[in-house]
């Protein structure tokens, strides 16, 4: 048994960990390996929005949001994530009906190959729950951390701010 801060404590049933978790407002109830990273606990329980790109903190495919912030998931321990509240684009909107940030990004042209786009699109809204009319600097600052290999550095950030317009005229989903 391991105790977590706050968060009670973690049991080991036959060599796994169980944990609970919320994940885009639905508790869950998963048992993961000791050393398991969180990236592979997501993809193997469905939400496959995450993406594995460098596997190793460096270009952002894989940003979720843990309790409201940016978190790299190929970083982190899947037991960590033990009475978290975990955002992942699969929370955001359908296909049918987009979220706000996810209209901004395919109406600026920042989607290409996509692969990036969750993160993108995850770091985004950590950004406009905190400060909803941020400047440019403020989201370059924000998206920092998400490579893109296709787009460049530009029209994401004409997205994000397209997406503070949109959600503060009330267009939110
Ligand atoms: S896959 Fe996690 S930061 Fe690149
Ligand atoms: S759209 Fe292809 S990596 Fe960003």
């Amino acid at each position: 048994m391991a105790k977590t801060k706050g968060r009670g404590v973690l049991k080991t049933v036959e060599g796994r960990i169980s944990i609970r978790l919320d994940i885009n407002g639905k508790d869950q109830a998963w048992k993961v390996e000791p050393g398991e990273y969180l990236l592979d606990a997501l993809r193997r329980e469905g939400y496959k929005g995450a993406k594995r790109g460098c596997d190793n903190g460096d270009c952002g495919t894989c940003t979720i949001l843990v309790d409201g912030k940016p978190a790299l998931a190929c970083m982190m321990f899947a037991a960590q994530a033990h009475g978290r509240r975990l955002t992942t684009i699969e929370g955001l909107g359908t296909t049918d009906r987009p979220h706000p940030i996810q209209q901004a990004f395919v109406e600026t042209g920042a989607v290409q190959c996509g692969f990036c786009i969750p993160g993108m699109v995850l770091a985004t809204k950590a950004l406009l729950d905190e400060d909803p009319d941020p400047d440019e600097k403020a989201v370059r600052r924000a998206l920092d951390g998400n490579l893109c290999r296709c787009t460049g550095y530009v029209k994401q950030v004409e997205a994000a701010l397209l997406a503070a317009k949109k959600l503060q005229g009330g267009k939110a989903s």
